[in-house]
């Protein structure tokens, strides 16, 4: 015969059971026309992403002297007063050098030196935030970015790419030449589509391959794009998706991926979101190359670290997962 007790115990365990298997539902949110199958799927049974995003630290007086004037070589961020300027430092820390702490960056018998790179590649990363946050609200709205949206504690950002470069490929000039074809790349959801999508249409300002293949193949009326064209396509865009965890119908309405007006307003901020892409890989990255130590640099081509969709999104629609992070370091926004 069994106790009481132990019925009550069994009988609670197993209730207990019950409970925790009773998982919830797949979420769909519906975000297009009735009948268009636009929808968005979200797996609330997954586990929430862990961002590690440090706290704001408390915050500091913004009287006294200016950092600008007590220290020897500020150049960017001299308005600040010298306590505001500490905190922004012990900030930087956390966000990109946690375990080597401020010595990642400076000399330590003269934190005014500009021997480390660490630091003149820093001094640019300062002013390529505040341009982003300054000059990109069509894209970053109000959340905006900071060190830590891009490097997540790491000194090396984890998504970044660098030209696979024709050695990367066989000679072009020969048969043989894949164009980066069948070349199963993380970058492309190992899919046989051109894997370097980064160098076609990151790289230039404005874009050295036209995404849009609707115009050019029939408004034009003259056949300038191919098949191959429209791979470039494809690959560009399972690279996005795959960047921002989310499926084509996030930024498309499927049944005419051209059409702007049925598209949804995320495909607009994607567009934004392209040129400024655009802007930081040619305006703020690639200059940035004769800074860095060889072993920083791409092995194909040499060159500099650059930027994509990843190197913020990290697999997710919103980077920190919508989290604000400019307001408890405005002077990251010029605010
Ligand atoms: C990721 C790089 C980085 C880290 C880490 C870092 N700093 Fe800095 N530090 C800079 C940059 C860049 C400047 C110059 C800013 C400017 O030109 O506006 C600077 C300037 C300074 C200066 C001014 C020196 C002078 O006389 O010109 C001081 C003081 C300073 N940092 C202290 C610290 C302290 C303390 C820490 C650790 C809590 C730290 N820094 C961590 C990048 C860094
Ligand atoms: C848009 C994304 C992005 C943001 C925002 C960003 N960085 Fe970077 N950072 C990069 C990329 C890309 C590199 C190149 C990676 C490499 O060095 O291999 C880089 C490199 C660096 C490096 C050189 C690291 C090394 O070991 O070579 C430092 C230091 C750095 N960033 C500091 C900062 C600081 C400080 C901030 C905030 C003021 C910041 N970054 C904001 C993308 C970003
Ligand atoms: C994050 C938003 C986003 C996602 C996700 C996305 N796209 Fe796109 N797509 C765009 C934008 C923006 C453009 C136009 C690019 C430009 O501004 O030139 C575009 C252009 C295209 C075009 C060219 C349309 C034309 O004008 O001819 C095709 C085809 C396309 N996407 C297919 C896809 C497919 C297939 C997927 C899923 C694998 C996908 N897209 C995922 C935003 C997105
Ligand atoms: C410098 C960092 C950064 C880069 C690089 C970046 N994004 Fe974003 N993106 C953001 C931030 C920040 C937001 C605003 C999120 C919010 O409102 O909280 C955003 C928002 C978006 C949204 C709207 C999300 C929504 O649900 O409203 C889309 C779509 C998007 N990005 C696509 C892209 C695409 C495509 C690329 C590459 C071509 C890209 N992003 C590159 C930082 C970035």
């Amino acid at each position: 015969m069994l106790s009481t007790k132990t019925k009550v115990i069994a009988l609670c365990s197993v209730a207990v059971l019950f409970t925790a298997c009773e998982r919830p539902p797949i979420e769909t949110t519906q975000t297009g026309f009735r009948g268009t199958a636009m929808v968005d799927v979200a797996n609330p049974r997954l586990p929430e992403p862990e961002l590690g995003y440090p706290a704001a630290l408390p915050p500091a007086g913004a009287g006294g002297p200016r950092a600008g004037d007590v220290y020897q070589n500020v150049q960017v961020l001299g308005d600040l007063s010298v306590a505001e300027f500490t905190r922004l430092m012990t900030a930087i820390t956390a966000w990109v050098s946690p375990e080597q702490g401020c010595n990642y960056c400076h000399n330590p018998a003269d934190l005014a030196s500009d021997d480390v790179y660490t630091k003149v590649v820093s001094r640019r990363m300062i002013q390529m935030t505040q341009h982003i946050n300054e000059n990109w609200s069509d894209h970053v709205g109000e959340n905006g970015v900071n060190c830590y949206t891009c490097h997540a504690g790491q000194n090396v950002p984890e998504y970044i790419w660098f030209s696979a470069g024709d050695s990367a490929f066989g000679n072009k000039h020969f048969v043989g030449w894949r164009d980066g074809q069948n070349m199963p790349d993380v970058g492309v959801g190992y899919t046989s589509l051109p894997s370097d999508t980064y160098t076609m249409f990151l790289k230039d300002p404005v874009g050295n391959q036209s995404i849009r293949l609707e115009d050019e193949m029939f408004s034009s009326g003259e056949l300038g794009l191919s098949i191959k064209d429209a791979e470039y396509t494809f690959g560009l865009m399972t690279n996005w998706s795959q960047a921002l965890g989310v499926n084509c119908t996030y930024c498309h309405n499927t049944r005419d991926f051209s059409n702007w007006e049925q598209s949804p307003p995320t495909r607009t901020t994607a567009h934004h979101g392209l040129n400024m892409v655009r802007d930081l890989n040619a305006n703020y990255l690639i200059p940035l190359k004769p800074e860095y130590p060889d072993n920083r640099l791409g092995p194909h081509e040499g060159d500099a670290p650059k930027a994509y969709c990843a190197t913020c999104h990290q697999g997710v629609n919103k980077p920190l997962g919508g989290a604000d992070a400019v307001s408890d370091y405005p002077s990251l926004a010029g605010r």
